[in-house]
C-alpha cells in the first residue's frame, strides 16, 4: 500500500495491492492514456516527480529505470511510501 499524489490534479489516491496503479487511478476519474495494459507499448508513460518507482515495465531502458523520471503506471508499483505524478 502507497500514497499517490497527483500534483496537477491537486488529488492524493492510496494504492492497495489488490489493483493495479492504472485501474486506480481510472476508477478514481483520472484520464490516463493506456492500450497494451502490460508494460510493453509505452502509451501509459507518466512523469514521476517524486518519489522512486518500482519499474516493472519492458519499455523503459536501465538508465530511464534508475532516472525515476517516468514509469508506466499500467505495470508498475512503488518502492518508497508515496509518488508524485504529473496527473
Ligand atoms: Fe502499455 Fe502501460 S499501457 S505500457
Amino acid at each position: 500500500t502507497y500514497t499517490v499524489e497527483l500534483r496537477k490534479s491537486g488529488r492524493s489516491i492510496t494504492i492497495t495491492p489488490e489493483k493495479s496503479l492504472l485501474d486506480t487511478l481510472l476508477d478514481a476519474g483520472i484520464p490516463v492514456e493506456y492500450s497494451c495494459s502490460e508494460g510493453v507499448c509505452g502509451t501509459c508513460e507518466t512523469r514521476v516527480l517524486a518519489g522512486e518507482p518500482d519499474h516493472r515495465d519492458s519499455v523503459l531502458s536501465a538508465k530511464e529505470r534508475a532516472s525515476n523520471k517516468a514509469m508506466m503506471v499500467c505495470v508498475s508499483g512503488c518502492k518508497s511510501e508515496s509518488l508524485a505524478l504529473d496527473l
